[in-house]
């Protein structure tokens, strides 16, 4: 949410400031700017995506060594050139990048405003700049005014500066939106998303919430804590895969993003999976082992594609392993004073480790004496530092907004937890190996999949005047419902609503007529037979069905309109299978409906505001 990155070094800042921004543009698109000091302050800055930013650029490129960029995804004010960022103060010699929510900007703007200054924005990011002039005024160092001006914030910032009087420096401050410093040679950049510098550094420092930075050329960064503490920290490196973030073929990054699951799930096992034993190893639970045996209760907290990862964990967790299990929305947890004691973990599912909701939840629960795990596929983002142990799940780099491989990696790890943990308490060994064996024939099952695009785009080609759709499934088919329906609606902006299809009867019905299609999950598990009752039940009301089930289920191809047959699982895995049809008809769509589905309108990747 929000893409920030500054360069300070011996070379021009403008290119990698624009390289940068392209990386960083899933975390918004609205608009975009950047920011380079070479004696005066000269930005540039555009609405739109960075393509827009780029065209300008074009014809005035500003050269210097030092330079902040910014790429938008509104909160406050409408997406436009004169709220893009970088900000100036009145003076145009301090420029400001922000990603977070000033809390208390109304107050702050309308006391600066009575102080004579002139905002040229509605972005509650513009007070930084004001404010910090007036400390500047006021104070001998610039570090003490930087200080002197995070005093003043409430709210969540991950912030930049540049200021004229300083050449050459970048003043760097995080509370609550993610910060990392990184250097190679003299080079110093700072940025809010570790992969979008990847190519250019050696190493990464993360600041921590609190956390204050001066970078210049060539030296180690200053850092320091809001109790003015100076510290120094730890350099980490990180091997990264980066051309995970180019689409390579692809035309989009979803498209990539799909056909690497196979891919992904076979990393996401790797090492940890021992199939003939029917158990899973995951070395980033070991050291919280013992206190896991203790615990009697799990709460899943996430957001989004991941909280309906969660949903389908706790099928697989209650059912196998027995261990009593909720999921929550992040946002809510946090909110309405949970019940929750050592006995009780709770497990953080997270793409990006950076959602603030997910965030603020596990700092919760921390408070309260719960264990915190994490499933996180980003390392050494914040929830994966803040909780007490984890998992990663090894998708790599997810770029599209609307998540995919991410979720298919969340749900083979979550498959794995319920091996760990059945195993600890009641699980059949023989009913373990199964479903390990299973899970080892999920990567070429996907695979197989995939190889339906074509069905599925001829299935997307002749429902593409829907306006409105139902995603249904019962059990473990539920959350892949609801996913479903998220995909279709956040890309293709078709109205979708996920149900248990049992639910259906007892309000959503009224709605189905000839115009309204189903999507309707139905491998042949447990309760096939109530969800053909649920299919007749839609069927009578002249509402067409295009049915998921398994390859040879013949029958069913005269109760529905369509059918896309997949290959079988064991019950416990089947939501592996079945969200790819979903993925793949939600991605069709979103190009026949002429949008671009890495950019799905007023959404971001990686939400770091509340
Ligand atoms: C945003 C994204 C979703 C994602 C959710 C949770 O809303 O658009 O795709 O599922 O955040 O993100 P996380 O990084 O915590 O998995």
């Amino acid at each position: 949410m929000c893409g920030i990155i500054g360069y300070t070094g011996t070379q021009e800042a403008s290119p990698f400031l624009l390289a940068g921004l392209k990386r960083l543009e899933y975390r918004g698109y609205d608009s975009a700017g950047i920011g380079v000091l070479n004696k005066e302050i000269n930005i540039v800055r555009a609405q739109g995506p960075i393509c827009e930013l780029e065209k300008t650029l074009v014809k005035n490129t500003p050269d210097g060594s030092c330079g902040i960029a910014h790429t938008r995804w509104a909160t406050h004010g409408v997406p436009s050139e004169a709220n893009a960022h970088p900000h100036r103060d009145c003076s145009g010699d301090i420029a400001i990048i922000h990603n977070g929510i000033i809390e208390n900007h109304l107050v702050l703007r309308r006391a600066l405003t009575l102080r004579g200054h002139v905002f040229k924005s509605q972005t509650d990011s513009e007070v930084i700049s004001h404010l910090l002039e007036e400390t500047i005024a006021d104070t001998d160092s610039l570090q003490d005014a930087f200080e002197q001006l995070l005093g003043q914030l409430t709210g969540a910032y991950g912030i930049v500066a540049m200021i004229k009087s300083s050449p050459g420096t970048l003043f760097v401050a995080r509370m609550g939106s993610p910060i990392v410093l990184g250097r190679r040679d003299g080079d110093r950049f700072v940025c809010s998303d570790a992969t979008a510098m990847a190519d250019w550094v050696d190493d990464v420092i993360y600041l921590d919430d609190g956390e204050r930075a001066l970078l210049q050329p060539n030296n180690e960064p200053i850092i320091w804590t809001k109790e003015s503490e100076n510290i120094s920290k730890q350099h980490h490196t990180i091997s990264w895969d980066t051309s995970v973030a180019s689409k390579k073929r692809y035309a989009h990054f979803m498209l990539k993003e799909m056909m690497e699951q196979p891919k992904v799930v076979e990393d996401t096992m790797r090492g940890r999976l021992i199939a003939q034993k029917g158990i899973a190893h995951f070395g980033g639970l070991e050291d919280v082992r013992e206190r896991l045996r203790e615990i009697d209760r799990l709460i899943i907290v996430a957001c989004g594609t991941a909280y309906y990862a969660g949903c389908v964990g706790e099928y697989m967790l209650e059912h196998y392993a027995g261990i009593p299990v909720e999921v929550e929305l992040a946002s809510e947890f946090r909110y309405r004073h949970p019940v929750i004691n050592r006995h009780t973990a709770v497990l953080a599912i997270t793409q990006s480790g950076e959602t603030a909701d997910t965030l603020a939840a596990i700092r919760e629960a921390k408070t309260q004496g719960a264990l915190t795990l994490g499933i996180v596929n980003v390392p050494g983002s914040t929830i994966a530092r803040e909780t007490d142990a984890g998992i990663y799940t090894r998708a790599g780099s997810e770029i599209g907004v609307a998540s995919t491989k991410a979720f298919i990696t969340q749900v083979t790890a979550l498959a794995m937890l319920t091996l760990f943990f059945g195993r600890d308490r009641n699980l059949e060994e023989t009913e373990a190996i199964k479903i390990a064996k299973e899970l080892e024939l999920i990567p070429d099952k996907i695979e197989s999949i995939l190889k339906l695009r074509p069905q599925i785009k001829a299935l997307a080609d002749k429902y593409q005047w829907m306006q409105n759709a139902f995603f249904l499934g019962r059990t473990y088919q539920a959350p892949i419902a609801y996913e479903g329906a998220l995909k279709l609606k956040e890309i293709s902006l078709i109205h979708a609503e996920g149900y248990s299809a049992g639910e259906l009867k007892h309000g959503p019905l009224a709605l189905i007529d000839e115009r309204f299609p189903s999507i309707v999950i139905c491998p042949r598990d447990e309760v096939y037979e109530k969800t053909l009752s649920n299919i007749a039940e839609i069927k009578a009301r002249k509402g067409p069905v295009i049915a998921i089930t398994d390859i040879g289920n013949t029958d069913i191809v005269e109760l529905v309109d369509d059918v896309i047959h997949i290959p079988s699982t064991h019950e416990m895995l089947s939501p592996l299978l079945t969200a790819i049809p979903t993925q793949l008809f939600a991605y069709e769509m979103s190009l026949l409906q002429g949008y671009d589905p890495d950019k799905p309108r007023n959404l971001a990747k990686s939400v770091t505001v509340e």
